[in-house]
């Protein structure tokens, strides 16, 4: 598949994912795109990319509300249209950008419920355009490595999973300072985050979800929570706190010139608040969850998400007729106190607390990652990660060429993912939402959408 050269882009929702797309499309692929237009409801973030377009030497896109969407399609034109907006806000764009007969590369999830997915799969049926999800976790190195030795028949056919996901008090705790706290919005974790990992599953295994069976609730982020804790008097945000410098669970917005840029310096146009207290009243997604999902071919996963967990990263088992499978990866190890390690002075800048002998002692859990692969009767053996260069191992570089600069050459590990790819995701999240409402397995099979490979 070639594509004309120089597309048109439009952007949706330029917040700080969408500095992904707009730093490629001013540097590596700027002869392969041009930057036509942007949508959001904030204009000092819409003018913070204006800079970053204008810096390299192109001009300012115009600027769109999302109520100006279809006047941006009229007047602009785009190709393309890149949405980065909000998660439950995706369906509108994407629609709406495939009934004008564009090219729609959206942010995962595809969306947050089925209503909105339905409007997706209608919209897409009745398009000439493509949908592109950005599942960039598929392009890690270590993950396509299992791809690849499934595929490869290393461990027979898959009969289970076992799938662990923990994101530290960090990156975990992020999602509950902004709207992703809303599950209105986001879809809850089990949408927004965990749609990454049912896409791992469902693409290693080749397969297709079918029941999906959750318990989860919030315990340990959210007022209630820190009150049954003694954490009281907490502020509603962290800018202006007396605490700012000596609270872990702060985010300091002044201090990162983007995020300040982003989101302190454009406060004023909408409220948007990206930094309230993650123990604050209005949360309204889970912090642990569980499930159960068996497949069309008879596996089964098994799957949890922590997000305050001491240290970030995940751990994989797959059960094959032949053999098994494991994946581990430390992220990051821990997350250091203001003050430094509990029990340490100050922070040294030059201490890499992912140094195995870092502190002079042992540290058991050092960032790393490890796939092991142990055949029936054999011992186990480990299988060498490829590395590549860029970000996530040489990922992002593999995920940006696919969007901007497809050669058409089939790839062996099929990661470019379509809508179908989406949808089987985000229907895993959907139907675990409804079984946290219920307690009762929920049948994706019943959602009417079209899951098939
Ligand atoms: N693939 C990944 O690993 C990854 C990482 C981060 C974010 N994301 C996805 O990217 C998307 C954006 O996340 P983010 O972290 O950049 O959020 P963000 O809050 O930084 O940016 C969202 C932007 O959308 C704008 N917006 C809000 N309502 C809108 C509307 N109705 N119409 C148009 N614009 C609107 C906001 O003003 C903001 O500028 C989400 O879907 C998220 O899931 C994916």
């Amino acid at each position: 598949m070639t594509l004309p050269q120089n597309r048109r882009y439009a952007v949706v929702g330029t917040g700080s994912r969408a500095g992904m797309y707009v730093d490629a499309l001013t540097t590596t692929y700027a002869d392969v795109g041009t930057l036509v237009a942007w949508c959001d409801t904030n204009p000092t973030r819409m003018a913070y990319y204006d800079g970053v377009v204008t810096a390299a030497g192109g001009t300012a896109p115009p600027h769109y509300g999302p109520d100006d969407f279809g006047r941006l399609l009229e007047e602009q034109r785009p190709d393309v249209v890149v949405v980065t907006s909000p998660d439950a806000t995706h369906h509108r764009y994407a629609a709406a950008a495939l009934e004008a007969g564009c090219d729609v590369v959206v942010e995962k999830p595809l969306t947050t419920s089925l209503e909105p997915a339905k409007t997706i799969v209608e919209a897409i049926e009745g398009s000439s355009g493509d949908l592109v999800v950005t599942f960039n976790y598929r392009y890690s190195p270590r993950n396509s490595e299992v791809r690849r030795l499934i595929a490869s028949g290393a461990i027979g056919k898959v009969t289970s999973i076992h799938f662990e996901w923990a994101l530290d008090t960090v990156h975990g705790a992020d999602y509950f300072r902004r709207w992703h706290r809303e599950k209105a919005i986001s879809g809850g974790l089990l949408v927004h985050k965990s749609s990454h990992h049912f896409d791992l599953v469902n693409w290693w295994l080749a397969d297709v979800p079918e029941v999906v069976t959750a318990a989860g609730g919030l315990r340990f982020y959210g007022d209630k929570n820190a009150a049954e804790r003694g954490l009281t008097d907490r502020p509603a945000r962290s800018a202006g706190s007396p605490g700012l410098s000596s609270d872990p669970f702060a985010l300091d917005l002044a201090a990162d010139e983007k995020l300040r840029a982003l989101y302190l310096d454009a406060e004023a146009d909408d409220g948007y608040i990206r930094d309230q207290d993650v123990f604050s009243p209005g949360i309204t997604i889970e912090d642990n969850m569980g499930l159960l999902v068996t497949y069309r071919s008879g596996a089964i996963l098994t799957y949890s998400l922590n997000a305050h967990a001491p240290w970030e990263g995940y751990r994989v088992s797959i059960n094959g007729t032949e053999g098994r499978l494991e994946l581990d990866v430390v992220e990051r190890s821990f997350v250091e106190g203001p003050n430094g390690v509990v029990g340490r002075p100050a922070v040294d800048p030059s201490v890499n607390p992912d140094d195995p002998s870092f502190g002079g002692t042992t540290n058991p859990r050092p960032a790393g990652e490890r796939i092991l692969l142990q055949r029936h009767w054999e011992p186990a053996q480990e299988i060498p990660i490829p590395e590549g260069e860029g970000a996530h191992g040489g990922g992002d570089n593999h995920l940006l060429d696919d969007i901007f600069r497809p050669t058409g050459t089939p790839d062996p590990l099929d990661r470019r993912a379509g809508y179908r790819d989406g949808l089987r995701s985000v229907a895993v999240g959907i139907a675990a939402n409804r079984s946290l409402e219920t307690g009762l397995p929920v049948n994706i099979t019943e959602f009417g959408l079209p899951l098939d490979r």
